[in-house]
């Protein structure tokens, strides 16, 4: 790669032991991706893990000295506030579960990052303008920034996007490349896609889909910020796509023609109403009792949030109900009288936790219900099982304790 008298500063430390370890990262992923140089970002978003190799690897670069030049958003470890209060997670969580959560909070805090807990920074804290470069990971977010803002990020790790917020640079290459942001596979959707749920299910069609960008049409009806968040988190957990269009929605798609650049589609892929059913069917567990409910895997709406609210008003909950959210949607639900509604009926609000955390562990052994297939694809190693129904279906099924 060549690299400007700065970025060999860099490089050679004169900026410091952090700068110089973070430049030593992204110049080596430059270099196997065959970057010709670094360019300059203006936002960054790292999804934190809050486990061993992220912080560790956190702590490192704060004790190196590194202060972030771009100050990243970051994603949701667990609440500390809300579990640490919530006497059956108090008892399933170590000392050393709750001691990472400090760890990971005081290194993040002393880099200099925009402490948001969030893994929706797209629709509220962190929203980038049309071509702007920028570094973020986390698994929503990419294709979010991608394919509907129309920003170019790669597919950062947790680790290379901290990189780029210490050094304010990225290697160019991938997806912030004109050539490599065309499709690949035409996607004829024949499926009624009348629901955000259905975007939970195209999107987990990954492997049907195959490798590339895909190129969606067929899709009559816009569809809702939340649509298309469930659809980039579940086509990059079900085949790692940063990146899709949909003719006549997405900014690069004007057309057909504009999203593949002129060339010919490599694939042409048909879904059908069966195939969402199917793909349902095989990732959700069998219906029946259910011990609870969860959702928020990304991160609720407030749109979402009185959604739930709106189902439930007036009613008992015959299971307990948690919807996941940033700490500002919790405090505009509590300001819109939603939080009042969701808690009389037995729900709660939980802010600034991801579902693959400890924090869930008194949950093992149980089945519960949720909308989205991300949310069931983590803790299924622990021993928590899903059913997966649209949003009102879950909510009725959580009223009553089972599911049909
Ligand atoms: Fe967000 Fe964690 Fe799901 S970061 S998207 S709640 S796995």
């Amino acid at each position: 790669m060549e690299l400007t008298q700065m970025e060999q500063e860099m490089l050679e430390g004169k900026h410091g032991e952090g700068v110089a370890l973070a430049m030593k990262v992204q110049v080596a992923t430059g270099e196997a991706f065959g970057a010709a140089r670094m360019v300059p970002i203006t936002r960054a978003h790292v999804a934190l893990s809050n486990q061993d190799a992220d912080t560790w690897f956190a702590e490192k670069m704060a004790k190196a000295g590194a202060k972030c030049k771009i100050a990243p958003t970051v994603n949701p470890g667990f609440s500390l506030k809300y579990f640490c209060g919530h006497c059956q997670s108090q008892k399933a969580m170590t000392a050393e579960d709750v001691d990472m959560m400090h760890r990971t909070h005081n290194a993040y805090k002393q880099l200099g990052a925009v402490l948001t807990y969030n893994c929706t920074p797209y629709l509220g804290s962190n929203i980038p303008q049309f071509k702007e470069v920028i570094g973020f990971s986390e698994s929503s977010a990419t294709p979010y920034v991608n394919a509907v803002w129309g920003a170019r990020s790669n597919r950062e790790s947790s680790l290379s996007a901290l990189c780029a917020a210490i050094t304010g640079l990225v290697p160019e290459y991938g997806l912030l490349l004109d050539e490599n942001r065309k499709g690949d596979i035409l996607v004829e959707v024949q499926a009624d896609m009348d629901n955000d749920f259905a975007y939970q299910m195209l999107g987990y069609m990954g492997k049907k889909i195959g490798p590339g960008i895909p190129v969606f049409v067929g899709i009559a009806k816009r569809p809702t910020s939340e649509a298309l968040m469930n659809l980039g988190a579940q086509l990059n957990t079900s085949g790692a796509y940063g990146m899709y269009h949909i003719v006549g929605v997405t900014p690069e798609a004007p057309t057909l023609e504009a999203a593949f650049g002129g060339k010919e589609p490599a694939r042409k892929v048909v879904i059908t109403n069966q195939d969402l059913k199917e793909i349902r069917d095989t990732i959700s567990q069998a219906p029946g009792r259910i011990d609870f409910a969860l959702f928020g895997c990304p991160h609720f709406s407030i749109n979402q949030i009185k959604q739930v609210a709106d189902i439930v008003q007036g009613q008992k909950l015959a299971v307990d109900l948690w919807i996941m959210t940033s700490a500002n949607n919790k405090y505009l639900a509590e300001r819109m009288g939603l939080k009042e509604i969701l808690n009389a009926a037995g729900a709660d609000i939980v802010e600034e936790t991801c579902m693959d955390q400890p924090c869930w562990h008194f949950l093992k052994g149980k089945v519960g219900i949720t909308d989205s297939p991300k949310l069931a694809y983590y803790p299924k190693k622990r021993g928590i099982n899903f059913v997966i129904r649209d949003l009102e279906t879950s909510v009725q099924a959580a009223l009553k304790g089972e599911v049909e």
